[in-house]
């Protein structure tokens, strides 16, 4: 049997990692600065989190939903805490796209509604309508198709208060990543999210913040969208929350009332997705590392800035997006073959950094030293 080959890749066989450095099979050394995709939030084989898991592994590894699992509900505190939200209501799955999915269904169940309105550059996974609401028609199938999705222009407060006058009681729910990951480091203005929210308030729809990418701590606030200063109804996270165990979760306001049956899975909350996720948290709060991000993430940006070669730095923390002209196209792999750095890329020559939170300044000075050769090469 063959694998169904559907990935690009790199032919780079990684066999360890330790904090922010990855090993190749030959041992070279790699500074990763793209985190698996902002998977590894607390950095790769976290001593912590080593350890969390395999006791827990020691004890029982998983049973399904229909038990008690204590271990869920000091996730659900400990999340409740450092997120900000000790209110909202937990519900855990195992990824991105299952967490946007369910959320958009919870919506639509919360006000009996079907209509979706999300932007254009959106990217919120590949289950059957987180791919409707993404924008990007080649990876639609179509029996994803929907006539039930508005797509609007990204931030056009203008043509999102003319689509809610005019089938404002038809919206279920507006979708947003709080900065776009994949749409190229798009920072959500905080106006809009303002809008956003007075508009679901007025109208009844439900606010999701589409966490998954630009949450846990990566911008130097638990959700991006916090910088708005509003709440979202519901928070969907995946990526960092497990440090590369597959763990995704919904946070749910209070107004959105749960019933038996509404939701389910028979893998979400299993005790040892629970034990990554918790030592995530911990090692999150014991190390600091939402404000390590925020310093490590503002001296990135800032030095990035002084470049002339660059066209534009987005971003906020260690979500950062560097805009470069089609002449540097070779950048990242330049940056990975010749100086052993992993980064990200979104289209057109954008430059991802997505690195664990608790990247120091000497990683940010190998980069930036290895950038500066790059780009004068
Ligand atoms: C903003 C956003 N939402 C959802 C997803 C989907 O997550 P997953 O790949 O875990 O299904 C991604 C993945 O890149 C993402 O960036």
């Amino acid at each position: 049997m063959k694998l169904f080959d559907v990935y690009p890749i790199n032919h780079i066989n990684i066999v360890k990692g330790v904090g922010s450095y990855v090993y190749d099979d030959k041992g070279q050394e790699y500074l990763d600065l793209y985190g698996g995709h902002a998977v590894i939030s607390i950095g790769h084989t976290h001593p912590h989190y080593v350890k969390r898991l395999e006791d827990q592994l020691h004890k029982i590894g998983f049973y399904s939903n229909s038990i008690e699992i204590p271990i869920q509900q000091q996730l659900a505190e400990k999340l409740g805490h450092v997120s900000g939200k000790e209110n909202y209501q937990l519900f855990l799955i195992n990824s991105g796209a299952e967490a946007d999915e369910n959320a958009l269904k919870l919506a639509s169940f919360y006000n009996g509604r079907k209509k979706v309105v999300a932007f254009t550059g959106a990217f919120h996974g590949r289950t059957s309508l987180a791919v409707a609401v993404t924008d990007n028609p080649k990876i639609v199938a179509p029996v994803n198709e929907t006539e039930g999705v508005i797509r609007l222009p990204w931030a056009d407060e203008a043509a999102l208060e003319k689509v809610f006058a005019e089938q404002g009681n038809e919206i279920s729910s507006v979708i947003i990543e709080g900065i776009q990951g994949v749409g190229g480091i798009q920072v959500a203005p905080e106006s809009f999210l303002q809008k956003i929210r007075s508009l679901c308030d007025q109208y009844n729809a439900v606010f999701i913040a589409d966490s998954v990418q630009c949450g846990y701590g990566r911008t130097g606030k638990f959700y991006s969208h916090d910088f708005a200063g509003v709440d979202a109804d519901i928070y969907t996270m995946a990526k960092g929350m497990g440090n590369g165990f597959p763990v995704g979760a919904i946070s749910i306001a209070p107004k959105i009332q749960p019933a038996y049956g509404m939701l389910g899975t028979t893998f979400g909350g299993n005790h040892l997705a629970c034990a990554a996720a918790l030592a995530v948290l911990e090692v999150m709060e014991q190390d600091n590392l939402m404000q390590n991000a925020a310093d490590i993430g503002g001296y990135l940006i800032d030095e990035l800035k002084k470049f002339k070669q660059v066209s534009e730095v987005r971003g906020r923390g260690l979500m950062i997006g560097i805009d470069l002209p089609a002449e540097y196209a070779n950048a990242k792999k330049d940056l990975l073959f010749k100086h052993h750095i992993f980064t990200g890329e979104a289209k057109p020559n954008v430059i991802r950094l997505l690195p664990a939170l608790n990247l120091t300044k000497a990683h940010a000075d190998r980069f930036l030293e290895a950038f500066t050769t790059v780009l004068n090469k």
